[in-house]
């Protein structure tokens, strides 16, 4: 289904708080509740530093949480992100969404979350949401729908690892992979991925993933190994966020028939098996 950006809204906010939560890592809370409260988790906002012409092009980014106003999560490596990681309270930015489609809410017996590094930013919400913690969206779309919900969270090293306390607070179990062995076996996290896989018992799975392509298409394969429905949020750059410049796209289809699909309206989150990696 495409979503336009016809609900969106551009709005001139100021920053809160800007909190490191984990190595590079920061939360920023935005002064935006209203945009906040239509989100769907797996949807993202645009977002550019107010009055600052470099970076010109806003950065998607996707909703955290939305306890305290709009609630973004953000590795500090580029030329928007590590500018936003010096900006204080008070400091405005611009915001505009919410954009995207978001992870679907059918119901399952158990909602397997993997994340790479800093694709983890969707998943605290979709954990909330799926345990019935926490309702998003505005009318507000139905939550509870999964009777358990695990972690699968990749990082490369454990200093990496941001929000813990959060996601196991919210009654998820969490499955770490440190690809230096800084906690556990030095492994990447579709070893526990499949281990949960060959774990099930018959109960509706569904796998949701972020993180860097390798490791997503990495994931899609497993999940289709096992007969589990998996759906990706592709983090592909994006210019306008909202349909028009056609630099976000990715191949969806089959390997025979596919076209170019904007990630922005039509994504980010897609069925892993329509995706041709
Ligand atoms: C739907 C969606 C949701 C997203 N959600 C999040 C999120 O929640 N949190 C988050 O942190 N990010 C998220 N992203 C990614 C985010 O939009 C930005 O791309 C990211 O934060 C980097 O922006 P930046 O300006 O800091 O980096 P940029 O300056 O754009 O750089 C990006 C990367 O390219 C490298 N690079 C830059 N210039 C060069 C060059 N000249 N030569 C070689 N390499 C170069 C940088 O080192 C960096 O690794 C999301 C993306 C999408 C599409
Ligand atoms: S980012 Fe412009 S069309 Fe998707």
């Amino acid at each position: 289904m495409t979503i336009f950006a016809d609900h969106a809204e551009q709005l001139c906010v100021p920053i809160l708080a800007n909190d490191q939560l984990a190595k590079d890592t920061y939360r920023v809370r935005l002064d935006a509740s209203e945009l906040a409260a239509r989100a769907v988790p797996g949807q993202f906002f645009m977002v550019r530093l107010s009055g600052c012409n470099d970076p010109l092009i806003a950065r998607a980014l996707a909703l955290f949480d939305r306890c305290s106003g709009l609630e973004l999560v953000y590795l500090a490596k580029g030329k928007f992100t590590t500018r936003l990681a010096r900006m204080q309270p008070g400091e405005l930015v611009d915001v505009t969404g919410p954009l995207g489609n978001g992870f679907s809410n059918q119901p399952v017996d158990h909602l397997i979350m993997v994340a790479g590094g800093i694709g983890q930013t969707p998943f605290l919400a979709v954990a909330r949401e799926a345990l019935g913690l926490q309702s998003f969206g505005l009318p507000a779309r139905t939550s509870g729908y999964a009777k358990r919900v695990s972690f699968c969270y990749g990082v490369r090293s454990a200093d990496h690892l941001a929000g813990l306390d959060l996601f196991q607070q919210a009654g998820v179990a969490m499955h770490v992979a440190t690809e230096d062995g800084s906690i556990g076996p030095p492994q990447r996290v579709t070893s526990p991925l499949e281990k949960l896989l060959l774990e099930e018992n018959g109960d509706t799975t569904r796998v949701v993933v972020c993180g860097p392509e390798p490791m997503m298409e990495a994931v899609a394969h497993l999940a289709h190994k096992y007969h589990v429905p998996c759906e990706v949020s592709l983090e592909t750059p994006m210019a306008c966020g909202i349909g028009i410049c056609f630099t976000c796209v990715a191949r969806i289809g089959s390997q025979d028939d596919w076209d170019y699909k904007r990630t922005c309206v039509e994504g980010p989150v897609f069925k892993a098996e329509d995706v041709v990696w």
